[in-house]
C-alpha cells in the first residue's frame, strides 16, 4: 500500500479536493486497493467541518464524492504514516515541515511540482481568491500527473491491485 496525504492551510478548500479528486481518479485506474488517501491542513480553524461550499458545488457538478470528509490538523504521526505528503503551496511545505519536525519518513512536495509547465509553482488558495475553477483545473492536472509519476517510477503497480 502507498500512501499520500495531501495538505493546505484549512483542510476544508484545496487538500479535500485534491483527495476527492485523485481518489476519483485512482478508483478510475482500478489501484483503489494500491494507494490509501487522505488529506490535512496545518491551521485549526476548521477541524471537523466538511469541504468549503465552493470546493462541494465543483465536487458536485464533475460527480466526484467527499462523502465523510472532515477537516483535521496534520499530525507528527502523519510523517511516519504517509509515504507522500502532497503541499498545495510553499507555505504548506515550511508548515509541514515545522508540524513534523526532523524525525519523519515521508517525502513532502509541492504539488505543482508535478506539472513542470504550469504557469504557477503554488496551487492557488480560492478560500481568498474566490476562483475553485482555476484550482480545480490545477488539482485536476497535477493528479493526473501524480498518479502517472507513481506508476511510471514503480512506486505504485498495478500488480498491487
Ligand atoms: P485551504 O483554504 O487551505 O485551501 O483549505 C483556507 C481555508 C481557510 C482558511 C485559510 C485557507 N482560513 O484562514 O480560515
Amino acid at each position: 500500500m502507498y500512501r499520500v496525504l495531501f495538505v493546505c492551510l484549512g483542510n476544508i478548500c484545496r487538500s479535500p479536493m485534491a483527495e476527492a479528486v485523485f481518489r476519483e481518479r485512482v478508483a478510475r485506474a482500478g489501484l483503489s486497493g494500491a494507494i490509501e488517501i487522505d488529506s490535512a491542513g496545518t491551521g485549526d480553524w476548521h477541524l471537523g467541518k466538511p469541504p468549503h461550499e465552493g470546493t462541494r458545488r465543483i465536487l458536485d457538478a464533475q460527480g466526484i464524492s467527499y462523502e465523510g470528509m472532515l477537516a483535521r490538523g496534520v499530525r507528527p504521526e502523519d510523517g511516519e504514516r504517509f509515504d507522500l505528503l502532497v503541499a498545495m503551496d510553499e507555505s504548506n511545505v515550511k508548515a509541514i515541515r515545522e508540524a513534523l519536525g526532523a524525525k519523519t519518513r515521508a517525502e513532502v512536495v509541492r504539488f505543482l511540482s508535478f506539472v513542470p509547465d504550469a504557469r504557477l509553482t503554488d496551487v492557488p488558495d480560492p478560500y481568498y481568491t474566490g476562483d475553485f475553477e482555476e484550482t480545480y483545473a490545477l488539482i485536476s492536472e497535477a493528479s493526473d500527473r501524480l498518479l502517472a509519476h507513481l506508476l511510471e517510477t514503480g512506486k505504485v503497480t498495478a500488480a498491487a491491485r
